[in-house]
């Protein structure tokens, strides 16, 4: 069968291939942690699951308005009104399936085959097989693990051109976890409308930031340049609820009515059990998620103080649950990147992590800390006696 260019150019992901290489090797009897897991590991707050329960046994199985009933739009309204203190219309909020199905539908609507986005590395691994699904051409943007991975604008101009179209942002990150401020946001969010971008801030982990750190957005400079901005969220790591799959977009009317028109030709409204349960995460009280924040902090500093320990270069993040430490110097005789590197903490130390150069920084690796307390330290011991082999 001869499949569509279109898929047979996109790379298979890289996180899937090493935890399909950790299934094997705990079917064979091996007792594998994994680091590399995107997913936080807490129980989701229970009026998410009874509200689901309740809309089972009320039979609420029907087709749902394409964006989200409006209940739900207006929840993804107060959300932002909550956290922000952003006046949003539920006309300028849409749900889809997770932050992914957002973005995806995102760089549908909004870029033309040749249109350029400048894309921060170390990025998430699924940026650029969406951008070259809709089109676009990804410029990747470097930054430096010395400057604790943050943008710097002098970069951002020597890979602006006549084709750019788009900026996307993200943070806290997903490798590095590394956080900006509110002013930094806006700075670079500034620069981008200033060359005539779009900006795409990915704000997955917005409330996953650790004290004295508070949660940072675009949805108030938004407010201003509605034209120019769209922020995506999502529940999946907040809520810890990545399997209903729920994620939702902050954006001009326009921009909403045309991911509408998209997605009521793929795959129309989200699961409509799904709405009920985010209904309840997004009319709660939010308290989950201050727990949430201090078990996560609790680990990352367990972790990332191990690290440094060890040596090795990572800058600490404020937000998220990955640490993205430098091991280059590792690279030595069989072991050629992070992939050979991967590779052989999987089978050495029996540790699954993923290799940076998935997110596009082969000298990296990222560990994701959030498991039991336990675990990670076992892991780290494992990480640390292997790594001790090679030096
Ligand atoms: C930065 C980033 N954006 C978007 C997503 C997609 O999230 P979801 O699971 O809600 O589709 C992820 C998930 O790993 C992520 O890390």
């Amino acid at each position: 069968m001869n499949l569509a260019e279109r898929i047979v150019n996109i790379p298979p992901s890289a996180t899937l291939a090493i935890n399909a290489k950790a299934q094997e090797l705990r079917s064979k009897g091996k007792k594998i942690i994994s680091l590399a897991v995107g997913e936080p590991d807490f129980t989701p707050p229970k009026e998410v699951k009874e509200a689901m329960l309740q809309a089972v046994e009320q039979g609420y199985f029907r087709y749902l308005p394409v964006p989200g009933t409006l209940e739900l739009r207006q929840a993804g309204a107060r959300y932002f009104q909550h956290f922000y203190g952003v006046e949003a219309k539920a006309t300028e909020i849409m749900f889809s399936n997770g932050g992914k199905q957002c973005l995806y539908n995102l760089f549908q609507v909004l870029l033309n085959p040749g249109d350029e986005v400048l894309l921060p590395a170390p990025y998430w691994v699924s940026y650029p097989p969406m951008i070259q699904l809709s089109g676009g051409i990804a410029r990747v943007v470097p930054t430096r693990v010395e400057d604790n991975f943050k943008l710097k604008i002098e970069e951002l101009e020597k890979q602006v051109s006549p084709r750019s179209k788009m900026l996307i942002l993200n943070s806290p990150s997903n490798p590095t976890g590394i956080t900006y401020t509110q002013e930094e946001l806006e700075e670079l969010a500034s620069w981008a409308i200033s060359k005539g971008l779009i900006v795409i801030s990915d704000e997955v982990y917005d409330q996953l930031v650790y004290a004295p750190f508070k949660p940072a957005s675009l949805a108030s400079f938004w407010q201003e340049h509605k034209e120019s901005v769209a922020i995506v969220n999502a529940l999946s790591k907040s809520f810890a609820i990545p399997g209903l799959r729920i994620g939702f977009v902050l954006g001009a009317e326009k921009l909403i009515q045309a991911m509408t028109k998209l997605q009521g030709q793929s795959c129309s409204n989200i699961c409509s059990i799904a709405q009920a349960g985010a209904l309840a995460a997004l009319q709660g009280d939010f308290s989950f998620l201050e727990r949430e924040r201090q078990s996560l902090q609790e680990r990352r500093d367990l972790a990332w103080n191990f690290l440094t320990e060890l040596g090795l270069k990572c800058p600490r993040p404020e937000g998220a649950f990955y640490l993205f430490p430098q091991v280059k110097d590792f690279f030595k005789g069989e072991i050629k990147n992070s992939t050979d590197l991967c590779a052989y903490l999987l089978e050495e130390a029996e540790v699954a992590l993923v290799p940076g150069i998935a997110f596009g920084d082969d000298s990296c690796l990222r560990i994701s800390y959030a498991v039991q307390q336990e675990v990670l330290r076992e892991a780290l011991n494992r990480i640390k006696q292997a790594l001790t082999k090679l030096t």
